[in-house]
């Protein structure tokens, strides 16, 4: 049994990582979600609460307490972080050391444990200079990319950007847990 971080940002394919979560709570591992405010926006917490039997971690400063800074704390417990989908904006914020709330500063604590980043977003902000040299900046740092596919996409443009099958993306994380 492995401790897994998963974040969930502002994506309408936010809905795909309930599934995520689902398959790795049922393939035995202790799944810990954080959901950035955006993602609150397409999925609700209760779902991923009841899908992985643990609380949800949304906002930072509700969640410290005299005896446990909770951002420390579940970055060094966890055995994997997963950030699917991964938005634009928190692939810019890691990329530039931001944390400004409860996942970008858990990822930024964490150290030493594979990170994997599975972005969605529109094909031209994917393609944005800009975005893509923030990846780079993050694949020399050794976080780890499972890289979307071309699909037509939810605002009906056909082009790469759609998240990753979840299927890879669970297969991915458990050969790095094996
Ligand atoms: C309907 C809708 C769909 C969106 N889909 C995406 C997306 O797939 N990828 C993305 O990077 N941003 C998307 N956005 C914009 C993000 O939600 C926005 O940049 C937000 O600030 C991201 O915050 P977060 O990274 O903290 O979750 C979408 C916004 C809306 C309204």
């Amino acid at each position: 049994m492995k401790n897994v971080l998963l974040g969930v940002t502002g994506s309408v394919a936010a809905y795909k990582s309930a599934e995520i979560a689902n398959r790795l709570t049922k393939n035995g591992h202790s799944t810990h979600v954080i959901m950035t405010s955006a993602a609150r926006k397409f999925i609700a917490p209760l779902t991923f609460q009841s899908l992985t039997k643990n609380k949800v971690y949304t906002d930072m400063f509700d969640e410290t307490t005299y005896e446990d800074i909770r951002h420390i704390s579940l970055a060094k417990k966890a055995d994997i972080c997963v950030v699917a989908p991964a938005s634009a904006n928190i692939i810019g914020k890691l990329a530039s050391g931001i944390a400004d709330d409860m996942l970008s500063t858990v990822l930024t604590a964490v150290s030493g444990k594979p990170i994997v980043i599975c972005p969605a977003m529109n094909s031209a902000m994917y393609m944005n200079p800009i975005i893509q040299r923030n990846i780079q900046i993050l694949k020399n740092a050794g976080y780890l990319f499972v890289e979307p596919k071309k699909a037509r996409l939810a605002c009906d443009d056909v082009g790469v950007g759609a998240l990753a099958d979840t299927s890879a993306i669970i297969d991915f994380v458990e050969s790095l847990l094996a």
